[in-house]
């Protein structure tokens, strides 16, 4: 597991918590903002869309990765998930950031910006289906 210095997990959980403010929650008003930070250095943040439609609202760190990933960063050392009462990563996030790597670090903080817990995606997904399972 690569380590992170106290200096980049504060800032991605500042960042995290800093999007949260364009969180797009007009029916839960839970507001979830996400930085995931890639090998290059390069951080980008997330997050959660809803929509009229509840079940395709997106979530703050799909959002995240898919637009790293959509810019070529396919791989990750750190994520940050911010929400008021430092909520985790939903099932389907975790799936998603599986795909990505299982070592990358998982940081949940609250809105004042504290650190929750601090854990990896395999903790949160022991056993998880991924790619070797297609080959
Ligand atoms: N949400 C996230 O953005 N990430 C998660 O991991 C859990 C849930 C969002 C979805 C919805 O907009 C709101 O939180 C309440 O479920």
């Amino acid at each position: 597991m690569t380590e992170l210095t106290n200096e980049t997990r504060q800032a991605l959980i500042d960042l995290g918590n800093e999007a949260r403010r364009r969180a797009y929650v007009p029916y839960s008003n839970y507001r979830v903002g996400a930085a995931l930070r890639g090998k290059s250095g390069k951080i980008y943040t997330g997050v959660n869309v809803e929509n009229a439609a509840y079940p395709v609202t997106m979530c703050a760190e799909r959002v995240a990765l898919f637009k790293a990933v959509s810019e070529g960063e396919c791989e990750f050392d750190a994520i940050s998930v911010v929400t008021d009462n430092g909520g985790s990563p939903c099932g389907s996030c975790r799936q998603v950031l599986a795909e990505f790597g299982l070592d990358i670090i998982v940081l949940i903080a609250d809105g004042e910006g504290n650190l929750v817990e601090k854990t990896t995606v395999h903790a949160l997904l022991p056993g998880a289906f991924g790619p070797e399972h297609l080959v």
